[in-house]
Formats: structure tokens, C-alpha cells, sequence
């Protein structure tokens, strides 16, 4: 038995826990929901990332940008653009996010951010930490928010999945222990737990849903599982009016290609890594990941991107500005309803449910033969000012 490598370990895995309680601390300690009506100007910081990132985060910011026209005059919102979260910049520093581009996030209030290219085990660039989990934890964006919709078959599912905790907290830091044994650490706190479960239950019970669905692994993982369990039961009794129950995330997986029973869920919280994978699959029903946008948020920061990749080879062939725009903006669509902006926010999702899902007379293929991002994002700026863009959109949902 290798004991120096055990006592490696046991010294590396003390350093883990001191850190991460820490962290729990400052959950504990952190200041409450940050008040948009109250801030003057509202900071919207624009981040393009990788590969095709620049080329559709210019589009969804034209997009804002037409829609805050007033509020920027009125010096309610300013946009800033931030460059230099490249993955030269992140490699030639060693970090997943350069110091002096964190400094500027920070500067902001909510920012909208295109993909980064995650490098891993056997890449080009060095193993440095995803640059997207790395402001989720920087910022403390403890809540990933991903809606599904696909009426005509009766989905409309909105997932909060954690953010900040799960194998990604401690996802760059196991240990090798010797030739033969790799560790890897997993980690759920209760005040983690807690935030996530309030938070699903809160929306649920502003938008009128009647029930939230836990989604674990209980019965095998299970003192971190149990732990979330434990707190999803103890906050769904502040919410009795709500129905709370929880499923296994493998035959969850199963349910929601069950077409039967699917349209029944409304609302679900999980952990980070089951809710990673059950809303790739659940974007899917709606299109794809290119299709959906996702929100992580904090009590003082919030960050919206598109959940695809920065695809380099479209830059590498030339083709980025064919690149399809459509989950940037549905983020953008997110973030305006965030802020505050909701009636606009909604303008825009109907926009986009009509140029991209029903109308589509221009369609992006990400080739030549399709529209560029640009000539699509001017179409869904005419169809958002057409005075009867709710009724054409309702004809469209109702089939
Ligand atoms: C997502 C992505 C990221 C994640 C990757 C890029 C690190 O898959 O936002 O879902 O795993 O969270
Ligand atoms: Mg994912």
C-alpha cells in the first residue's frame, strides 16, 4: 500500500473542504436579490467568446440594442462590450478568466455572453477550467435556468438546475492518487440546496404552476442526493399549495420521451451534472441546443448564453457569419425579461418562435446556401415591429 499517497490526498482533500467552507460561508453571508428598477443605468455587458461567439453575440446585442432604444436614452441601461475572454487570453494566463476581464464583468450588472471553447484532457490548449463554470462560481450564479416550450405537443417545462455545487465545484481539483486510482469530488451543501429549491418553488408559485419536481439519484448517491432531497421536502412545505414530488434521474430521463405522461411536468430542480445532461436532452424536443438559451442566476450578477459550443470550425472554413444567432438572442430574451423588461422580453420570444420555428423565410443553415446571422437578425427586428405580432403568433401556436 502506497501510505505517501494516501497522505498526499488526505492534505489535498483537507485544502478542499477549508475552501468550500469558506464558499458555504459566503452563501450564508451573501446580500439579498439585487433590485433592477432601483439601478440607473442597468450595466448590460456584452462578452463575444470563441469562435462563432463574436459573430452572434454582435447580433443579439443589435437586437437589445434596438429594443432598450429608449431606455439607453434615457440613461436607464448602458451597454458595454468586453473584449478578451478568448481562449488565446485564458491560455496565455493560465486562468479561466483573464483578471483584468473579470475586473469588467463585475463592472456590470447582468452580461450577455457568447460560447467559450472548453478545452480538455488531450486538447491543443492547456487543461484550464471551463470559462463558463468559472464566472458561474466568480459571480456566484447559483441558478441555471433553461425553459422548454413545444406547445403543439404540450411541453412547457422549466428546468432550475444548480449551478455552482455537484462534481463542478471540485471538477478541476481531484486527485491522482497513484498510477492505478483517480478521485473525484462531489459536493451538496444545504444552503446550496436550499437557494435552488426556494427559487423553483417561488417561480412556480408566481407563474402559477402547480407542481415541482426534484430529480436525483438518491437511492444510490446517497448522502449528497439525500441532502438535496432532504431540503427540496423541507422547502416544498412553505409552498402546500404546490404539489412536490421527486423521481431518479434515469428513469426521468426515460419519462420525458414518454409523450403520455411529459406534458405533466412543469417544473424541476436537480443538481448540476443531472440537470447538464437532462436539458440537452429535454432542448431536443424544441429544436436542439442551438435553439435554446440559458440563464445563470445570482442574487447581485446574472449571466445569459447560448448552451452550443463556439464551433471553431465554422471560423476555421469561413462560414461564422452564417452562424445561427437564434439561442443568443432567446438568452437575450431571457435577460430583458431578468431586468425587468418582461413585455419586451416576450415581444422577442414571440419574434423568434415565428421566424425561426413556424414562418422561417429566411433560414440559417450555417452554409452559404442559408441566410447569414445578420440578414436573420434583421428579419426578426421587422417581425417584432409589426403591430400584430401577438396575433400572428397565436394563429402559429394554435396550428
Ligand atoms: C452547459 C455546458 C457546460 C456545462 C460546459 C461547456 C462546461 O455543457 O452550459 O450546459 O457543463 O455546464
Ligand atoms: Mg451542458
Amino acid at each position: 500500500m502506497n501510505k505517501a499517497a494516501i497522505e498526499r490526498a488526505k492534505e489535498h482533500f483537507g485544502l478542499l473542504l477549508e475552501k468550500q467552507m469558506e464558499r458555504v460561508a459566503k452563501i450564508k453571508a451573501a446580500p439579498d436579490w439585487i433590485d433592477y428598477s432601483k439601478l440607473e443605468p442597468i450595466i448590460i455587458g456584452v462578452v463575444g467568446g470563441d469562435g462563432i461567439g463574436p459573430y452572434i453575440a454582435k447580433e443579439a446585442q443589435r437586437v437589445l440594442e434596438f429594443l432598450l432604444q429608449d431606455e439607453v436614452k434615457r440613461g436607464k441601461v448602458e451597454f458595454r462590450v468586453i473584449e478578451g475572454l478568448t481562449i488565446e487570453n485564458r491560455a496565455a494566463c493560465m486562468k479561466p478568466i483573464p483578471d483584468d476581464v473579470l475586473e469588467e464583468i463585475k463592472k456590470c450588472h447582468v452580461i450577455l455572453k457568447g460560447p467559450t471553447t472548453t478545452p480538455r484532457k488531450g486538447d491543443p490548449w492547456p487543461n484550464i477550467e471551463s470559462a463558463n463554470v468559472a464566472m458561474r462560481k466568480e459571480l456566484d450564479l447559483f441558478a441555471n435556468v433553461r425553459p422548454v416550450r413545444v406547445p403543439q405537443q404540450g411541453i412547457d417545462w422549466i428546468f432550475f438546475r444548480e449551478n455552482t455545487e455537484d462534481v463542478y465545484a471540485l471538477g478541476p481539483y481531484g486527485i491522482e492518487v497513484d498510477e492505478d486510482i483517480a478521485i473525484d469530488f462531489r459536493l451538496i451543501s444545504t444552503p446550496g440546496a436550499d437557494r435552488i429549491c426556494r427559487l423553483a418553488f417561488e417561480h412556480a408559485r408566481k407563474t402559477g404552476k402547480t407542481r415541482v419536481t426534484c430529480v436525483t439519484k438518491a437511492n444510490v448517491v446517497k448522502t449528497t442526493d439525500g441532502r438535496f432531497l432532504e431540503n427540496f421536502y423541507r422547502i416544498a412545505k412553505e409552498y402546500p399549495e404546490i404539489q412536490a414530488d421527486d423521481w431518479y434521474i434515469d428513469i426521468m430521463t426515460a419519462k420525458l420521451i414518454d409523450e403520455k405522461r411529459r406534458r405533466e411536468f412543469q417544473v424541476f430542480v436537480l443538481p448540476n451534472l443531472y440537470g447538464d445532461i437532462l436539458t440537452d436532452e429535454a432542448a431536443e424536443f424544441q429544436g436542439g441546443v442551438g435553439t435554446a438559451g440559458s440563464a445563470n442566476i445570482g442574487k447581485q450578477y446574472a449571466m445569459f448564453e447560448a448552451i452550443h459550443g463556439s464551433a471553431p470550425r465554422m471560423v476555421q472554413e469561413g462560414r461564422a457569419i452564417y452562424a445561427d444567432p437564434s439561442s443568443m438572442i432567446r438568452a437575450a430574451a431571457m435577460l430583458l425579461n431578468h431586468i425587468g423588461f418582461a413585455y419586451k422580453g416576450k415581444k422577442l420570444e414571440m419574434a423568434l418562435d415565428i421566424c425561426g420555428q413556424y414562418e422561417k423565410k429566411l433560414v440559417v443553415t450555417g452554409r452559404p446556401n442559408g441566410a447569414t446571422g445578420a440578414q436573420f437578425a434583421d428579419y426578426l427586428l421587422e417581425t417584432i415591429q409589426d403591430p400584430n405580432l401577438e396575433t400572428r403568433w397565436q394563429s402559429y401556436i394554435k396550428g
